[in-house]
């Protein structure tokens, strides 16, 4: 399946003791580093002080840019650490200008807080968002895309894996399209940063945003946001601080020209630490074997649940990821967890209001989502798909 030693992370990562854990698009499990590595330093920083901490870790701090421009073959001054996938994401494309009549592509399974930006841009500005459609196996169409792009396009926007289903959308495609007709391409990689090797220029996205929690297997309260270097000043982000820009004259600041333009002065530095403890973690194991092996594990899932009468399963897409959802006749997703929980199976369930076109498109109302990472195992699969075969009607 692939060469990860699945005794040895299972033993690195304390959780795998306590819970069948497939809920990895919703928050992972850390490995043991990454939780040393947060309480070590809170617990020195209440004895030495937060500013006295942070001096004398300057090196460490400055190294996290490094290990998270390593996860996705950027360079250091191209990342920005915020406090989430969103603010990340945000800082992003709210720094954009728009004007009425430019043209803002997307894809059917956006993310509501992205979507619910383009609408808040769109009553502002008069910008129109358009959705392209998926092709029939599920993915966002990459010919549509070529025959939307026009002069008016002033932005392409779209997620690479959504959090509703296993889908993996065509990103270096996209990314392509987007090179050739000169339009920025900003990508929401929240889903797929540690499930598979990513590489921004093979993506050829310009910028990208993600989180620390899912399946890079961080703390939570932290994410970043890459925007290329040729792009960074361009963009004027929506709000500067005093660590963004620099206040020179009494009428007059300077604007730093990296991408910490994007960030605020007050972090969290453990938080950002255990950040790239899992990012260093995730590198040393390689990406390419972790989603060898989560990839198979979830189609395992997948077809485990096909199998049982009664439970349908959602996912589209060529390429599948570690994101299985499905629906149990008669039962409510929130049941179908519920019942899973009282067997430590931790899954998580997702609504119309999370992806509102795609699940309109496909008339559903809820899902439930189980996420399968590297360290699950074969009897883990074995046992959520019992547990739903008991709970589905004979
Ligand atoms: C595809 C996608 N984009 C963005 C986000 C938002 O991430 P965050 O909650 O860190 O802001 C999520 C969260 O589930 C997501 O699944």
């Amino acid at each position: 399946m692939s060469n990860i030693d699945v005794g040895a992370v299972r033993r690195d990562t304390p959780g795998c003791g306590e819970v069948n854990h497939l809920n990895n698009a919703g928050s992972s499990l850390p490995p043991q580093v990454v939780v040393d590595t947060v309480v070590s330093y809170l617990e020195e920083e209440a004895t030495v002080g937060g500013y006295e901490l942070a001096d004398r870790r300057a090196e460490d701090l400055a190294a996290v840019y490094r290990s998270v421009a390593g996860v996705i073959g950027a360079n250091e001054d191209e990342i920005a650490l915020l406090d989430s996938a969103t603010s990340a994401w945000d800082m992003a494309f709210y720094s954009m200008r728009f004007t009425e009549g430019d043209r803002i592509l997307t894809t059917t399974t956006e993310y509501a807080a992205n979507f619910i930006a383009y609408l808040q841009v769109a009553r502002r500005t008069g910008a129109r968002i358009e959705v392209v459609p998926d092709s029939p196996s599920g993915e966002m169409d990459v010919d549509a895309l070529e025959a939307m792009v026009d002069e008016r396009v002033k932005l392409i926007s779209i997620n690479h894996v959504p959090t509703n289903g296993g889908v993996v959308n065509p990103a270096a495609a996209v990314g392509d399209v987007a090179k050739r007709a000169g339009v920025p391409f900003l990508l929401d990689a929240c889903q797929s940063v540690g499930q598979m090797p990513i590489d921004v220029d093979e993506i050829g996205c310009d910028m990208l945003s993600a989180t620390s929690r899912k399946f890079l297997r961080g703390p939570r309260g932290v994410g970043f946001l890459y925007v290329r270097d040729t792009m960074i000043e361009s963009l004027d982000p929506i709000s500067l601080d005093l660590h963004a820009a620099t206040w020179v004259a009494p009428d007059r600041y300077d604007i730093r020209r990296d991408a910490k333009r994007f960030e605020r002065w007050e972090s969290s530095p453990a938080l950002r630490l255990g950040l790239a403890a899992a990012c260093d973690y995730a590198a040393d194991l390689g990406l390419q074997s972790a989603w060898e092996r989560l990839s198979a594990l979830a189609a395992e899932l997948r077809a485990g649940l096909t199998a049982v009468p009664g439970v349908t399963v959602h996912d589209k897409g060529r390429i599948r990821g570690g994101i299985v959802t499905f629906s149990v006749a008669g039962l409510t997703a929130p049941q179908v967890k519920a019942a899973l929980a009282e067997r430590r199976i931790n899954v998580s369930t997702s609504t119309v209001a999370s992806t509102r076109i795609d699940m309109e498109q496909r008339g559903l109302e809820e899902i439930v989502r189980a996420s399968a990472h590297y360290f699950n195992t074969h009897d883990e699969i074995d046992a959520a798909v019992e547990t739903v075969a008991r709970l589905s009607p004979p």
